[in-house]
């Protein structure tokens, strides 16, 4: 393990103003995605929507990393430059995905365990020489009668930090990603009690196999209310909730946090994440790592059409423009009208 070099990419995926391109959809969610504009799911079609977001004009002025899946990482430009070279080249560092998801927990009904552990060593030696400098893992939470259970959250932990270990010893920077879900009706209040044990049972765990906390970046949830709660707290309350669980939780050694969208809107997304940075001074980089929150706009306006790819790097280039805004505290809803 090179520590000084773990903390600089570290360091740099969460640089100011810039956040990191969750694109590392698996084929079955990618599938979900294209669905959703009516485009077949094939290599072709994933290849030229990934090429579309990546070769966006400027898109390295405020996205610092783009997290890949498996397949994208072995994948190149039409003009035949590796997808890797390509980021690298444009100042953005390649990740990857390296769970192969959330399966069933035995016994604990309702609740999953990530699995990837088995070969992950390999798979990582392999990822380094294709060019990932850091990597991601998901776990997830989700909240309902009697969920989670704390040996589901102590599991998911205790995996997260096997992956975390084994990061670091490739020199691959971990992404450390405990969701706790949007999906039910819960408060605030419950979704901030769950994230606090959450992010207790993962510190537990990091401390335990001895993880360089310098060397990682911790990707969570917001603490907001479940998306189908009868009353929902506003943007300055998600905010200040927020913040507070992670200045209970999270060890200032950490050099950055880097949020997930869960399933916000694109605009809320990027409103929280301003408010969140006004609250500073805080101990760490407070950025985004978004997957749907970066990409729905763009999605929608290129719909699959080869005469929209403009219209779909421009919604790109605009949300990426707000978010590494948002990311010094510096959006604000008025902005959404302008021009990018
Ligand atoms: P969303 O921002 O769409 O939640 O995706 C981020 C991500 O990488 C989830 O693992």
């Amino acid at each position: 393990m090179n520590r000084s070099e773990l903390e600089s990419i570290a360091r740099a995926m969460v640089a100011k103003g810039k956040g990191i391109l969750a694109a590392d959809e698996s084929s079955g969610t990618i599938k979900k995605r294209f669905d959703g504009i009516q485009l077949e799911s094939s290599e072709s079609s994933r290849q030229t929507y990934r090429e579309m977001l990546f070769t966006t004009a400027g898109a390295g002025n405020h996205i610092s990393g783009v997290i890949l899946y498996d397949e994208t990482l072995r994948q190149s430009t039409k003009s035949g430059t590796r997808f890797a070279d390509f980021l690298k080249q444009n100042g953005m560092i390649p990740g990857i995905k390296v769970d192969t998801g959330a399966k069933a927990l035995p016994g604990f009904p309702g609740e999953t365990i990530t699995e990837g552990l088995d070969g992950l060593r390999e798979r990582l030696a392999e990822y380094h020489k294709l060019g990932a400098r850091f990597a991601k893992w998901r776990a997830v939470i989700d909240i309902g009668s009697g969920i989670p259970t704390q040996y589901c959250l102590d599991a998911n932990a205790h995996a997260l930090a096997r992956y975390a270990a084994l990061c670091q010893e490739a020199n691959i920077v971990p992404i450390v990603e405990p969701e706790v879900l949007m999906d039910g009706a819960h408060t605030i209040e419950r979704c901030e009690e769950v994230t606090d044990a959450a992010l207790q049972a993962v510190f537990k765990e990091l401390y335990a196999h001895r993880i360089y906390l310098e060397g990682m970046i911790l990707k969570p949830n917001m603490v907001i209310s479940g998306k189908k709660a009868p009353t929902r707290a506003n943007a300055q309350q998600v905010a200040e909730a927020t913040v507070r669980c992670l200045k209970r939780n999270v060890p200032s050694a950490v050099p950055g946090i880097a949020f997930l969208s869960g399933g916000q809107s694109s605009e809320e997304a990027t409103e929280h994440l301003s408010l969140m940075n006004k609250l500073g001074p805080l101990p760490w980089a407070l950025t985004f790592s978004y997957g749907r929150a970066l990409q729905d706009a763009s999605l929608k306006a290129w719909g699959g059409k080869p005469d929209a790819f403009a219209a779909g790097q421009k919604a790109f280039a605009k949300r990426a423009k707000l978010n590494g805004l948002a990311a010094t505290g510096g959006y604000s809803a008025s902005m959404e009208k302008e021009a990018v």
